[in-house]
Order: C-alpha cells, then structure tokens, then sequence
C-alpha cells in the first residue's frame, strides 16, 4: 500500500518557500479506503500533509563572438556538437537546468483531488484540507537536478550572468532608482541597491518567475532593465513600453505587462522564447475613472491583473482587473471610504492575497482578491515615484 503522503498532493495554492516556478502533480493512485484523512461535512481533513512537487527551471547562458559564418564546435556539456552561424554574429546558448523538490506542505490549503475506491470499485472526487500543526516547517525531502540545452543564434543579450533573487517571501519596492526590500508583515524596510540603471527614474517593475529577475521600465531611456538580487541591472535588447509607463508586472509566461492610465502592452520575456523581447498586443484602455499606479498578476485568481484604484476627490477605494483577453478593466469591489488612497506599488500572493502600499502614510494593507473586506497589516515607509514587485508562488507572509 502506497503511504499516504504519495498519493495526495497540493496545485497551485500550495506553492510556498523560495525559487519555484511551476507545479507538477504527482500522479499515484490509492488503493485503499479514505487512509489518508477523515470527512467532515464536504471536506477530508487529512492525516498527513500533502506532497508538493516544483519543477524550477534555472538559467544560465553563455555568449561567444565568431568572426565569421561557420560552423563552430559548441563546448562539451550541450545537447548538440555544432551550431551554424550565418554571418559574424553573438553566439548564444542557454541552458535550463530543471530543479526537482518533492516536500510536505507546512501551510493550510484545500484542493480537489480524485483517488480510486476498491470500496465501490470506482474513483471518487472529494475536496481535501491540510491544517498544519503550529510548529511545522517547510522541510525538503528530495531534489534531483536534471539539464537539457537549447541553442539559439540570436544576439544574446546577458552577456554577464548576474545574481537571481530567490523568490523570497518579501516584496521589492523601486522608489526613482532605488531598491528597497520590504517585509510586507512588519513594515521593515532595507535598502537593496541605490543608483540603479542610469540613476533616474524607474517604474513599472514585476517579478518573472521564468528567470528569478525583476524587471522595470527606465523612462529617460524608454527601456526595460533587469535587475538583480544586488541590484545591477542590465538592459534588455526588447521593444520600448508606452511611454510614461508607471503600472507593471510579469506573468506566469514570462509576459511583461506594462503601461498607464490608458496605455498598455504585453512584451515578451520569457527567456529562450522564439519572440523575447517582442510587442505581442498593445493597445489602449481606461480605468474606469480611478487612480491606479500598480498592477499584480496573481496566477490562482484568473487570467486578470489586479489593482488597487482609487478616487481622492471621492474618498473612494476600489479593487479593480484589467482583463488579460479583453483588455479591458472591471471593478471587483467598491469600498467606498475606505481611507486608502493613492496605491503606488502593489505584491501579490498565489493565495489570492494582494497587499498593497499606500504612497502617503507607507500603510501596507491586504486585499483578498474575492473583494473580501481589505484590512491594514503593518506600517511601512511612504514613498513615490515608485512601484512593487514580489514573486507570486512564495505564499510566506
Ligand atoms: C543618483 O542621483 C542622486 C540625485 O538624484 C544622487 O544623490 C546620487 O548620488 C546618485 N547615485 C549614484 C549612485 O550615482
Ligand atoms: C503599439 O506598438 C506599436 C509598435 O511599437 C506602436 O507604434 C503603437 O503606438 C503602440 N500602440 C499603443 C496604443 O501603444
Ligand atoms: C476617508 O475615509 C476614511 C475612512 O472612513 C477616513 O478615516 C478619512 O478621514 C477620510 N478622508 C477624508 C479626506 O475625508
Ligand atoms: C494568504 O496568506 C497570507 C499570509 O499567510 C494570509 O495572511 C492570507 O490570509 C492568505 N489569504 C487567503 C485568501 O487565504
């Protein structure tokens, strides 16, 4: 008989500790009768907590000039011996090593699951819960480290590797051209880095989970940087966001979702893409009459970016979408007076937790992306001229 812990495992929701990309569920049926957990009412609190697996891709790339067309001998290690270049030309080649963990989850999450019953000799489905005790830590049980290479002729842009972050729990807040560290549950706020890019402004930025880097828009140059855990950047060879862009962040494909008020347009990021760097749709939308300077793609919530809006003249306080096919935004919930105005830089949280920083009095406050009751959790620096990047699979406050 499989042991318990094999057989059930956590999507999405469970998502939690650091550099994780994607899930993979494992997928090992049970031949026993409900084992694992006890139902109460609709769900089955289960005895044992649930197996998350994460493949993480990780990155690397090499660059290497060649005078002329040719064939060339690619070093030892890759998939293939030669590639062709077609003139002289930046040789490229990208590696992604994928990263296997296998660990038991240490937060509460639910989850639909179906298993097979000898019972009634047919499978059922059922919703099944994990309340960790109080004590639990996460713990990582397995990794295995498996490599696969891919070439591209392309000129390639990082040509010196620099350090990723790690998909820690914090949120990154860009304040002009610094970077501060932000302990979104205290308010406690470092200073990552100062002078960043070419030392003026800088917007707009999101995590990319494909590659563990934020990345931003710098104005004066009309480019997007990536940044760093230490907070160099690099330019990136990509297409310019709107002008004056100030709202930001990247999805779970790698797509940079960047613009204003009224602008906006998805570029693609996601590395080793046949279209890196490339406008994929731009266009032109309103707000629906709220103020709004962040934006958070919150995988778990749908394909939307969330926003905080508000209405100073109002007193107003809104949660608001930008719907990712139609691009066009909806209003979640209207709060009415709720006292937070003027969000500059917004986190998300793949529970469906937005938390969202007040540029005037540096409260932090959390928004359930239901439109749920916000509530406000710590006090934080104030600032402007500013937004917030956090990676979304981290679920530790
Ligand atoms: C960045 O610019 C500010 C003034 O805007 C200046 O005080 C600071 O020294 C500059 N930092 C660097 C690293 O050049
Ligand atoms: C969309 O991108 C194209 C090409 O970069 C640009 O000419 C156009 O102005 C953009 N449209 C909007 C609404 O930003
Ligand atoms: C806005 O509403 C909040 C919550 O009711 C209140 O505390 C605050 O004083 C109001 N602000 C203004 C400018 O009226
Ligand atoms: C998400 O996790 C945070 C941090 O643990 C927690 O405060 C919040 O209530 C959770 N949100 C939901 C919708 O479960």
């Amino acid at each position: 008989m499989a042991s318990p812990r094999n057989i059930l495992y956590a999507l999405g929701t469970a998502l939690y500790v650091s550099a994780y990309a994607a899930a993979v569920p494992l997928d090992i049926g049970v031949d026993v009768c409900l084992p694992f957990g006890i139902q109460v009412g609709l769900f089955i609190d289960l005895f044992e907590p649930p197996q998350i697996t994460e493949v993480v891709p990780i990155f690397a790339t090499a660059t290497t000039t060649v005078p002329s067309a040719g064939v060339y001998t690619v070093p030892s290690g890759t998939s293939v011996a030669t590639v062709t270049a077609h003139e002289a030309s930046e040789m490229c080649i990208t590696s992604v090593t994928t990263k296997t963990t296998t660990y038991p989850c240490s937060t509460s999450t639910s989850f639909t699951t179906t298993w097979w019953d000898p019972c009634i000799s047919s499978s059922s489905t059922g919703t099944c819960r994990w309340t960790p005790p109080a004590t639990s830590a996460p713990t990582t049980i397995t990794a295995t480290v498996t490599a696969t290479i891919t070439e591209s002729a392309t000129s390639c842009v990082p040509t010196t590797p620099t350090a990723t972050l790690s998909c820690d729990p914090y949120g990154y807040l860009i304040q002009y051209a610094t970077l501060y560290r932000v302990d979104l549950t205290t308010g406690d706020t470092t200073q990552v880095s100062t002078g960043l890019g070419d030392n003026t402004s800088i917007n707009s930025i999101g995590y990319n989970v494909l590659d563990n880097y934020i990345y931003g828009y710098q104005s004066s140059t009309g480019t997007i940087l990536r940044i760093s855990a230490d907070g160099t950047t690099v330019t990136i060879d990509a297409d310019s966001p709107p002008a004056g862009s100030n709202i930001g962040d990247v999805d779970t494909n790698g797509h940079y979702w960047v613009g204003t008020e009224t602008t906006w347009a998805q570029i693609d990021l996601a590395p080793g893409s046949a279209t890196y760097g490339q406008t994929l749709a731009n266009g032109t939308t309103s707000t629906l009459g709220y103020a709004v300077a962040d934006w958070v793609y919150i995988p778990d919530a749908g394909e939307y970016m969330y926003a905080v809006g508000s209405v100073s003249s109002m007193n107003e306080t809104a949660l608001l979408r930008f719907d990712l096919s139609t691009h066009e935004w909806e209003s979640v919930a209207d709060y009415g007076a709720l006292g937070v105005i003027g969000v500059g830089a917004v986190y998300g949280m793949n529970n469906g937790t937005l938390y969202a920083s007040e540029n005037g009095n540096g409260q932090i406050w959390q928004f359930p992306v239901s439109g749920d009751t916000p509530f406000e959790v710590s006090q934080g620096p104030a600032s402007g001229n500013n937004d917030g990047a956090r990676c979304v699979l981290n679920l530790l406050a």
